[in-house]
């Protein structure tokens, strides 16, 4: 065999045994950021660090019956329902098969960060045009959810995975699983300097896909005046699109401290 092809040949072979890298979604939780979104991060890490819910979800390109099914399963709507000015925010989320495995958490959250959440989710879904390849790129997958600048937020960086009162399951008011957050995964840094926290951990070339906008202003503008339709999904958010890129960094190693 000729020594080039020899190599491809072994390449291939390593290729098929080493596991790919995961991709992450990076919500940045905090920050004087359009991005921000910390009673929804607050929410994400109560489920996936103090109910143990999975942080691997699968975007299955649900329809409006399925996404409103798994919102009333989550408890919105049944069993507590938000004030104006609020909307009732689900993990895992209303747009992953993952939410009909498990027991999903809800919390009320204010209708800008819902907003600026559903912008997030539906750029690093369809990720078209010039960013078209990144994220998932219109085809239903897998992902994993990790955070940024998650501040001060309770379930994602405090110890204490008491309810505060605002977290529900269908069932009522959610029982923590844990006394203590998940203090499985950790910090890691990656190659564009930042640092993001993973619950269930993370490894060398794993991906991190974070959610951005060109224009901040414009963003937080939009989140603000968006009018959200519960019967329409993640495309109503289309009109936003062209503000948006989704970044692409790599996980380099973990980070020192513990904390998020
Ligand atoms: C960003 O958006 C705001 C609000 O629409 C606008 O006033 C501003 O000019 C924009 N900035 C840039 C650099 O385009």
């Amino acid at each position: 065999m000729h020594t080039s092809k020899f190599f491809a040949f072994v390449s291939l072979i390593v290729g098929a045994f080493a596991p790919p890298p995961k991709h992450f979604l990076n919500w940045v939780c905090t920050g004087q950021d359009s991005d921000d979104i910390p009673d929804v991060c607050n929410n994400m890490c109560y489920g996936a660090t103090c109910k143990s819910l999975p942080v691997q979800m699968y975007w299955d390109q649900p329809d409006s019956t399925t996404r409103k099914r798994r919102g009333r399963n989550a408890g919105c709507g049944t069993s507590h329902t938000c004030s104006s000015g609020q909307q009732c925010d689900e993990y895992p989320y209303a747009s992953t098969s993952t939410a009909d495995q498990v027991t999903a958490v809800s919390r009320c959250v204010p209708r800008d960060q819902n907003n600026r959440q559903g912008q997030g989710l539906r750029q690093f879904y369809n990720s078209q045009g010039s960013f078209k390849g990144d994220g998932l790129g219109g085809n239903k997958g897998g992902y994993t959810v990790g955070f940024a600048n998650a501040g001060t937020i309770q379930y994602c960086i405090g110890t204490n995975c008491a309810n505060d009162g605002k977290e529900y399951t269908r069932n009522g008011l959610a029982k923590r699983d844990r006394i203590q957050r998940r203090n499985a995964g950790g910090l890691y840094k990656l190659n564009n300097g930042a640092t993001f926290y993973a619950p269930s951990g993370a490894e060398v070339g794993d991906i991190v896909w974070t959610p951005k906008s060109h224009n901040k202003t414009l963003s937080l503008e939009m989140s603000k005046s968006h009018v959200f339709d519960p019967d329409q999904g993640l495309e109503q958010y289309e009109y936003m699109m062209f503000n948006m890129y989704t970044e692409r960094s790599e996980v380099v190693g973990p980070a020192d401290g513990d904390e998020a």
